[in-house]
């Protein structure tokens, strides 16, 4: 069976978040099962890998955008290091880039990219057994090859869509129908949602199926997805929750190459203090308290707002001293905060930017990891932060509350039903009250880092559902 998974983000080629690190793993974890042969097609970007590392043009041709004529170019990574085949599309002045978003003309660059992926498949005569989209980036494919009449070769492909963030939908006016591939007009519906064309919305009515990456937060989009839930009601019965897994040969504290004590089961608690030791020292913070760490995006999804308040009250009210390390960036106003409090409280740290080796040495040296996010579809944070034996402390949304149980009710983690300041703190309060038992704190630690939460078992589901 051959899967193509198509994606604007995937690590370690690019990456801004959790979408890289699903894209990364799964298709290495799909490869491992016999006869399955899944590959990722990608933008390309101007980034370090596409110099690292050998590539080879496969395609060479043209498309039309509206009036533009656009030179499509796919590049083939023939050095091998992925555990799967990479292909990377390029059209100058498009996907030529730094960086995956953030442009103003975003949307004609994802309807290149969705054209240019499907055009050098019908070009090439390549037909997968499924294409596989992950988010609204690529959430037109499953319309295109039934409707637009230059991809005739590829109707009937199967098609499923990944719902990582339902928070995004990609709309746009209905102008840009203008600058896709010509299709038959009276389908229109099939794109419309509102007045605007909605291609997370196309997604979940033309796919075979479709995927969110929990069952938690599956269930959350019946009654809360920005509009879209009387269409995800509609259509439940192609609707699964697969949860996700996480790279274990790349998040293993024993072999990462990013920390700097590498430990295991058997000596983390020696072990992992040496890693906070440092870090403590490099930014200035107390290695005798306790750590709380936050890492991530700074945005209200992820209850990043809520941080400054929190930081400045937890340390205020102290409850017998902490610190807290912040890692992360984002909303202007947020970075602006942090760095006050980092100048004025020597229990608060942050560093604002997005540094992969630093958030690796994080999750290794911290005791809690704060995650009080208001909408969290899967979240990867607290699975790694688990892996390196770092106790989430978690808000209980999406798929946290399939991750993480609070220890009251036999889980390793501390829930909090409302990601609000007051109820965090209290969740604090009470992580705190765990690590002064040492003995209670050591336990949750090295149960933590037996969760199995491996790619394994979710890349099953997903080869079922493929099948289906
Ligand atoms: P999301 O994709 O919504 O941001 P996830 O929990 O799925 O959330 O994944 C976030 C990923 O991005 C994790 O690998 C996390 O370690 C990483 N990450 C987030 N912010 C930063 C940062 N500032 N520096 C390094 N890594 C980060
Ligand atoms: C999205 C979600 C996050 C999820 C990730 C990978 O970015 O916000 O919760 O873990 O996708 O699926």
């Amino acid at each position: 069976m051959t899967i193509f998974h198509l994606s604007t983000e995937c690590y370690p080629v690019a990456k801004v978040g959790g979408l890289a690190d699903v894209v990364g793993a799964l298709p290495k974890y799909q490869n491992k099962i016999k006869d399955v042969n899944a590959k990722v097609v990608m933008p390309w970007y101007n980034k370090h890998f596409v110099y690292d590392y050998d590539f080879e043009i496969v395609f060479d041709g043209f498309i039309h955008q509206g009036s533009n004529m656009l030179q499509v170019q796919v590049l083939k990574e023939t050095t091998d290091v992925l555990g799967f085949e990479l292909f990377m599309v390029k059209i100058p002045g498009l996907l030529d880039r730094e960086n995956p978003y953030g442009y103003a003309d975003e949307n004609f660059q994802f309807l290149a990219f969705q054209h240019g992926v499907l055009h050098w498949l019908s070009a090439m005569k390549i037909r997968p057994d499924v294409l596989h989209c992950h988010d609204y980036h690529t959430g037109l494919v499953p319309f295109m090859i039934e409707n637009c009449y230059e991809f005739e070769f590829l109707k009937g492909v199967k098609t499923v869509g990944t719902i990582h963030n339902g928070e995004y939908q990609g709309m746009m006016s209905w102008d840009m129908v203008s600058y896709m591939p010509a299709f038959d007009h009276y389908k229109w519906g099939l794109l419309d949602w509102n007045g605007l064309i909605n291609p997370l919305a196309s997604m979940i009515k033309c796919c075979g199926a479709f995927t969110t990456v929990s069952e938690g937060y599956l269930e959350e989009l019946f009654v809360s997805f920005r509009g879209l839930e009387s269409l995800v009601r509609e259509e439940f019965s192609k609707a699964y929750g697969i949860i996700n897994g996480i790279d274990t040969d790349v998040w293993n504290p024993q072999t990462d190459p990013m920390i700097d004590f590498n430990f295991n089961t058997k000596n983390v608690l020696k072990t992992k203090k040496k890693n906070k030791i440092k870090l403590c020292k490099e930014y200035g913070l107390n290695p005798d308290l306790p750590l709380f760490a936050f890492i991530g995006r700074f945005a209200t999804e992820k209850g990043a707002d809520l941080l400054p308040d929190l930081i400045w009250r937890s340390i205020k009210q102290s409850f017998g001293g902490l610190n807290i390390m912040v890692l992360g960036s984002g909303n202007a106003y947020i970075e602006q905060q942090l760095r006050e409090l980092n100048s004025v409280y020597s229990n608060f740290a942050t560093d604002i930017g997005y540094k992969e080796h630093l958030s690796h040495k994080i999750y290794a040296s911290a005791d809690f990891l704060l995650m009080p996010s208001r909408v969290e579809p899967c979240g990867l944070n607290q699975m790694y932060a688990m892996r390196y034996g770092t106790v989430p402390v978690v808000s209980y949304t999406g798929g946290l509350r399939d991750t993480v149980k609070d220890i009251t009710t036999g889980g390793s983690g501390l829930n909090f039903t409302y990601p609000g300041v007051d109820d965090i703190i209290h969740a604090m309060s009470r992580a705190l009250n765990i690590y002064k038992d040492k003995a209670k704190m050591d336990e949750l630690i090295l149960s933590n880092m037996k969760f199995d939460f491996a790619w394994e078992k979710s890349a099953e589901k997903y080869l079922t559902l493929y099948k289906n």
